[in-house]
């Protein structure tokens, strides 16, 4: 594993924003991970400054989200479709064929996870992998209990995940009970993956992602043991970390 500590969040979306370009730039069909959430804002914003400057062009990348609410479609402003597409995919030159998020809405979920599973198989790999984490530790929506060894599959969302995620929503009744997602092994077939963690609400997080036993208890301590792993952390968030201060 790789840290990186920076010192704020505009420092650590720049970091995120290097190794992301960098990837891109040296490979003629990158395939990337996305994530939503709070946490890559910045690093999408940086990435669409770059492609804005000249520097950065999409139209040869590939990219699949890692998860979906079941029950909204693209309209839904609280989907991750639209999300994608508001944070990112509308101001970049990035096919959007070569976009793919899980669908929350397909008749059949079940088939859905699999032709997911199949696309992102038939893409090669995912090059590069961007991941936010829960307070609990999930990693997409992989919540604490989820096997290491899981695919794309449905999900029932933990009510500390319902209630953190329903500032993006009108009222907690609104958030959806259940999700998409990629699975824990899904992630892990990465080929390298950036952890992004940031902010005091995370400190308990990262002190307890770095000390923390490998266990399906706490998801994301899987990546400990992934061969190209770097987590990036800035000040706010690493202060509980034993030894830091
Ligand atoms: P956040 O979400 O970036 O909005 O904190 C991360 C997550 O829940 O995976």
């Amino acid at each position: 594993m790789k840290l990186l500590k920076m010192k704020d969040y505009k420092e650590l979306s720049k970091a995120a924003c290097d190794l992301v370009a960098d990837k891109i730039q040296s490979l003629d069909n990158p395939v990337l991970g996305l994530a939503t959430g709070s946490t890559p804002e910045g690093l999408y914003e940086c990435l669409i400054e770059r492609h804005q400057a000249g520097e950065l062009s999409f139209k040869q990348a590939t990219t699949f989200n890692l998860d979906e609410y079941v029950g909204l479609d693209s309209t839904h402003p609280g989907s991750y479709q639209y999300y994608m597409y508001d944070k990112l995919f509308k101001h970049i030159d990035l096919p959007l064929s070569s976009a793919h998020v899980p669908s929350g809405t397909d008749e059949n979920l079940e088939e859905h996870c699999k032709a997911y599973e199949e696309e992102i198989r038939n893409a090669g790999k995912i090059d590069i992998q961007i991941l936010g984490i829960g307070i609990n530790g999930h990693i997409g929506f992989n919540e604490p209990g989820t096997s290491f060894d899981s695919r794309t599959h449905v999900v029932e969302l933990d009510a500390s995940t319902r209630e953190v995620n329903s500032r993006f929503f009108d009222s907690l009744d609104e958030v959806p009970y259940k999700a998409v997602t990629m699975g824990i092994q899904t992630i892990m077939d990465a080929d390298e993956i950036i952890l992004l963690i940031s902010g005091e609400n995370k400190a308990d997080t990262v002190a307890e992602l770095l000390q923390t036993e490998v266990s399906e208890a706490f998801p994301a301590s899987i990546l400990k043991e992934h061969p190209n792993f770097t987590l990036i952390v800035d000040e706010a968030a690493y202060s509980k970390v034993k030894g830091s201060s």
